[in-house]
Parts: structure tokens; sequence; C-alpha cells
């Protein structure tokens, strides 16, 4: 662990009373939270004193960047300076040879799979707790997704059962970095090595984070980020897709510009779509890629003090951050052992709320294979080619997660913005401690 990780629950509780150990654990106050104090849903005081604050997001550098771009004769991203200022600031977080903007995440991770030459029948590992958006280019190319399961308090592919879903079509795996917090990377690239896999990283939701000291992307052949609005920093919609890969790298461009290259004019060989992310668009993020770092570590300090804060409550497993990786925190979620308590999460979250804690349960509410168009393999005009041509024997009915599906069923998740302070958070842990010492069994 490094060293702002090192916070433990006692340090945490102890940190209340003394101000020399508030320095140590950053929290100012005191943790009461006798088990037996009234909760704000039976009409007690609320934990969390002030309302969210605001989570403010622009500002002069992107009206700078705005007023340049107004004297441009051209908004088109190709060689356009805000588009060469954008991929410069990307670089420094994410040295990557080739870079590609891009229209969304979606896209980004489009582009990746089919410059990594994904087909028809093709198998592709991913997590079922994503956005849906990890695999519609996957099935878009033709391709299968194919659902392994997760870790119990990562919520990440549990790289034991990615290699148990490996088979001879097995061509690439996406791993996903949820909510921020990066995969088991040395594992996963080990098991693309040794089966020939591409190795796809889906760092939407995982600006900033670092793998073992290292950007993403260091890990994955292809790194694809988004830039839709609630990510940590934003276009509006956009997402970039980066590698160093000397094969699939000098493709990205190709895949998210009609199969061109705008230099030479050899024949279109693949079908692509127009995926291009306009100037207007880089120049926003140019600005917000300026403002990354600090949000980053805000974000990451403040999930490790609320981690610390919800260590050791009893039926509480706090969302795990792998030694020597930095989570950006894009939320975190906590799972319940419901069998410890007295209700069920429903309530739990309800109570939650009450004290003002932003709590919410889960995060997608199904497991994307549980999603209907899986479920009727109806993807295409309620069609699926692969499978009705027999290039697939694949039947999600069938597919079956466990960790995946106990995850969505007890996790209880919070947004931490860069705009909060470590009080507030301190008191979102103490809205949680108290609800749960309530209601444990
Ligand atoms: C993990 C993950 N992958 C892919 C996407 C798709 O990104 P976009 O919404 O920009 O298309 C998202 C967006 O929320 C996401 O969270």
């Amino acid at each position: 662990m490094n060293e702002d990780s090192q916070i433990t629950r006692r340090e945490f509780v102890a940190g209340t009373a003394t101000a020399s150990a508030a320095v140590a654990t950053g929290f100012p106050n005191a943790l009461p939270a006798a088990p037996n104090e009234k909760l704000a849903i039976d009409g007690g005081t609320r934990a969390v004193t002030e309302a969210v604050p605001a989570w403010n997001r622009w500002g002069e550098p992107e009206a700078e960047r705005l007023d340049d771009l107004i004297g441009q004769s051209s908004l088109f991203y190709w060689k356009g300076p805000q588009t060469t200022a954008f991929i410069e600031r990307f670089r420094r977080h994410c040295p990557a040879t080739h870079v590609q903007t891009c229209s969304s995440g979606t896209a980004a991770l489009h582009i990746a799979v089919a410059a990594a030459g994904i087909g028809p029948g093709d198998e592709v590992i991913t997590s079922p707790i994503t956005d849906i958006g990890t695999v519609i280019g996957v099935l878009f190319q033709q391709a299968v997704p194919v659902f392994a399961d997760v870790e119990p308090d990562t919520h990440n592919l549990d790289p034991a059962d990615v290699a148990r879903k490996i088979t001879p079509r097995t061509k690439a795996i996406i791993a996903v970095h949820l909510a921020g917090n990066p995969c088991d990377m040395s594992r996963l690239r080990e098991l693309a090595d040794r089966h020939k896999l591409v190795l796809i990283e889906d760092a939407a939701q995982a600006w900033g984070a670092q793998c073992q000291g290292k950007p993403l992307g260091t890990f994955g052949d292809i790194v694809c980020f988004s830039m839709m609005n609630s990510k940590h920093i934003s276009t509006g919609d956009g997402g970039v897709v980066a590698s160093s890969h000397e094969k699939f790298g000098p493709l990205l461009q190709r895949f998210g510009d009609k199969g061109t290259d705008r230099v030479d004019r050899s024949p279109l060989q693949w079908l692509a779509s127009n995926y291009r992310m306009s100037e207007a668009q880089a120049a926003i993020g140019a600005a917000q890629l300026d403002r990354l770092a600090g949000i980053v570590s805000q974000r990451n300090r403040l999930g490790r003090l609320f981690t610390a804060g919800i260590s050791g409550l009893p039926g509480v497993i706090p969302h795990r951050e792998r030694e020597a990786d930095r989570s950006s925190c894009w939320f975190y979620m906590f799972r319940i052992d419901p069998k410890k308590f007295r209700c069920d999460r429903a309530q739990l979250v309800k109570a939650m709320k009450a004290e003002r804690v932003g709590a919410i349960a889960g995060y997608i509410r199904r497991p994307l294979y549980a999603e209907k168009m899986f479920q009727e393999h109806s993807f295409f005009a309620g069609q699926w080619p692969v499978r009705d041509s027999g290039q697939t024997k694949t039947d999600y009915r069938k597919v079956n997660c466990p960790v995946a599906e106990f995850t969505l069923e007890t996790g209880i998740r919070l947004r931490l913005t860069e705009n909060m302070t470590e009080e507030y958070v301190r008191q979102l842990a103490l809205g949680v401690s108290k609800v749960i010492r309530h209601y444990a069994a």
C-alpha cells in the first residue's frame, strides 16, 4: 500500500479524538455513531449537515479555449489546433504513440475492437457489470460478447473466471476498470499473452487511474476513455482511443474516420463508421485535461478516507483498491452481507438517504447478459446473424455469473466528487456507519 492509503478504521476512529490523529487521518472531528443513536429516518439528527456540494466543472480555461476557437476558420478535427492541444495534453496522462479522439466511449471501444481485427464469430471476454457501451462495438463487428464473473470486492473481472471462459474462438479481453478502480492487469496481461489475445482496456470510468504506479493503457494493447457528461472530465459527449501497439495503433484513425487515413489514397479496405470528435469538443477537452490531475488526486484521497471510515463495520465489504493501484473513484460501491442485517438493502438505503447520504442501491439494474436483447438474441431487428448462421452456439439464457449478480443485489453506491471536502466525506461515512450499526443483526 502506498502512503495515502495507510488509514485503518482504528486510526479513523481514534483520529476523531485528537488533533494530531486528525492530521494523520485527515478527519478533523469525532466519529460518535453509537450503535443505538437515533436515526434520521426515525426523527433523529441527520449525520450529514450540508447539502451535496455543487459540482463546478467549467470556468476560465474552457472559456479561453472557446475564445480561440471562434477565430478558427474550420472546426474540423483533422490537424485542428484544438485536437492537437487535446492530444498533447492527453499524452501527459497516457503516453501512447497513437491517439484518436472520437465521439463517445462507445465509439472508442468500437474503434478498438475493429482495429484489433475482431470479426464475425470471434469471442470477446468481458465483465457483465458495465455500461452497454462496452459491448456495442463487439456486437456491431458480429463478434460474441462472453461474460466472465467478477471479484467480490473490486467488482472487476476475475482473472480465474476469464481463464475458464477462454476457448479457441476467443480473440480478446475487454478489461473494464469499473468505477475507476483498475482491474488485475498483470494477471489479465499474462492470460492474454499465453493465449495470444488482444487486451483492450475500457477506462471509460477510469480517467487518471493507475495500475501498479503506471497509467492505464500500459498493460493493455488499446485503451478507451469516455468524456460523456458525468465522467471525471467531459466534453458533453466524447471519447478517446489510444495505443502504442505497432499493428493496431496505426489503424485507430481509420476506424474512427470512415476507413480513410486522410493522407494516402489507398482503397477502402474495411467498413468503418464516422466517429469523429469536432474541434469544439476538443477545445473543452484540452482545458478539462489540465484539471485532471487535481480531480483524480482529490477523488482518490476521498475514496480512501471513506474506505477507512466504513472498514470494520459489521456486514460491510468496502470497495477494494488493489495494492499499488490508484482508483480515480468515479463512484464508490461497497457491498453488504444481507445475512448480517435485520432489514433489506432498500431499507438501509432509505435510512442512509434520510441521513443525507446520497446512497443508491446497486449499479446497473441487471448483469448485461440478463438484458432482454441478450436473453432473446434479438440484437439486429430481432435477429442475431452469427447465431442464426451457426457461427456461435452462445445462449445467453444459460449464462450465469453468480458473484456479479450478488454484487448488483448487495452493492450500495455513492458518488464522490472532487468538490467534496474531507469533512463532508467524514459525515457520509458517519451516516453510513450509523445506519449499518443500527440495523446490524
Ligand atoms: C465502463 C463504460 N464503458 C463504456 C461506456 C460508454 O461510454 P459513452 O457513454 O461515452 O459512449 C461507459 C459510459 O458510461 C462506461 O461507463
